[in-house]
């Protein structure tokens, strides 16, 4: 048997095609006493196998909560790094090391210290998709479920800097008022959306409602019925009497989506080009061998540097705090 690493950033082992993966990764998870996360963005497979699936808040209230002693967290490398922040204690370990995020890449601490810098009076507050070198030098983390909610609790006299997504920065300025200076990222799924296709849908199913993520460009968040985070997504089509839904976030959601609401049709709003689905490329590394051979082989293994650690946790503590209650 040959298994490598640190090249790769996952376990490379030829799977036993004759292998019952699903038994064995039963097997393993009670074997280790590990709790399986996953995020909406993972493949269905990922997803039917998880012990809870969520939105950023949520998954990173289970990571903190847990009495696991591993977790495995199929979803990308900031949402692991944050399970390892918030609950140091346990072995956190990721399918795949190169899982990252787009959002997190375009907002380099050393480059976000400059701009903090530059803005001496500001309060920071940052998206969760960051690295724990941004959140360590933020004051207030948040994610798409509780960030209006945060940014509200904010005296109006503070001025606020917002990171490092631009769109969700700018859906923020609009629903609050707030006149917040915003870091220049975005999400390479959902800045995709196609306006031009979006509104062909709306010719097509005239009755559809369209769901979308606020990490989506103004144009397409302009045809929105409704906008809110995956969770928020998910529970507004199931508690929504309307029976069709156009969704404008990464297609993972559908199948929660669908399975809670069998008789209701979900169209996944289109990109401009390529192959006509949105898929998150860094969320689809994970593939059930990944999670199978990151179950049998501890590893690849999120680590973090104490100081560096308790730096960023002040930041999301402060989330959980201000948060407690929303869902
Ligand atoms: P939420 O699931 O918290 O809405 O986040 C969406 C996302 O893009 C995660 O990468
Ligand atoms: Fe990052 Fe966008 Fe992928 Fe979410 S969907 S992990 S924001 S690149």
């Amino acid at each position: 048997m040959q298994m490598t690493l640190p090249l790769a950033g996952f376990v490379q082992e030829t799977v036993d095609p004759a292998l019952d993966i699903y038994a064995e990764i039963a097997r393993l998870k009670q074997e280790k006493n590990v709790v399986l996360l996953a995020h909406y963005y993972q493949e269905p497979a990922i997803q039917d196998i998880a012990d809870f699936i969520g939105d950023s808040l949520g998954l990173s209230r289970h990571a903190a909560s847990t009495d696991a002693d591993i977790i495995l967290f199929a979803g990308v490398h900031f949402m692991a790094e944050t399970a390892k922040i918030l609950n140091p204690a346990k072995k956190v370990i990721l399918p795949d090391l190169n899982a990252g995020c787009s959002l997190a890449d375009s907002c380099p601490a050393d480059a976000f210290a400059d701009f903090r810098e530059r803005h001496p009076d500001h309060l920071v507050i940052s998206y969760i998709n960051c690295t724990a070198g941004v959140k360590a030098l933020s004051d207030i983390i948040c994610t798409s479920t509780n960030a209006e909610h945060l940014v509200r609790q904010i005296s109006e006299s503070q001025p606020i800097l917002f990171a490092p997504d631009r769109n969700l920065g700018r859906w923020l300025i609009r629903q609050t008022g707030r006149d917040m200076k915003v870091w220049d990222g975005a999400c390479i799924v959902h800045e995709t959306f196609s306006e031009r296709k979006l509104v062909g849908l709306k010719v097509q199913y005239p009755q559809a409602l369209v769901l979308a993520h606020p990490e989506c460009e103004t144009p397409i968040l302009r045809h929105a019925d409704f906008i809110g985070s995956t969770s928020a997504i998910r529970r507004h089509a199931r508690e929504s009497e309307a029976s069709q839904f156009i969704v404008a976030t990464e297609e993972g959601i559908l199948h929660q989506m669908r399975k809670d609401c069998p008789g209701k049709q979900f169209i996944p709003a289109p990109p401009e080009s390529g192959c006509n689905c949105s898929q998150c490329p860094h969320m689809r590394l994970n593939t059930l061998e990944k999670v199978y051979l990151c179950l049998k082989h501890e590893q690849p293994e999120i680590t973090l540097e104490e100081e560096l650690r308790l730096r960023a946790l002040t930041p999301i503590e402060r989330m959980m705090a201000m948060s407690a209650g929303v869902s």
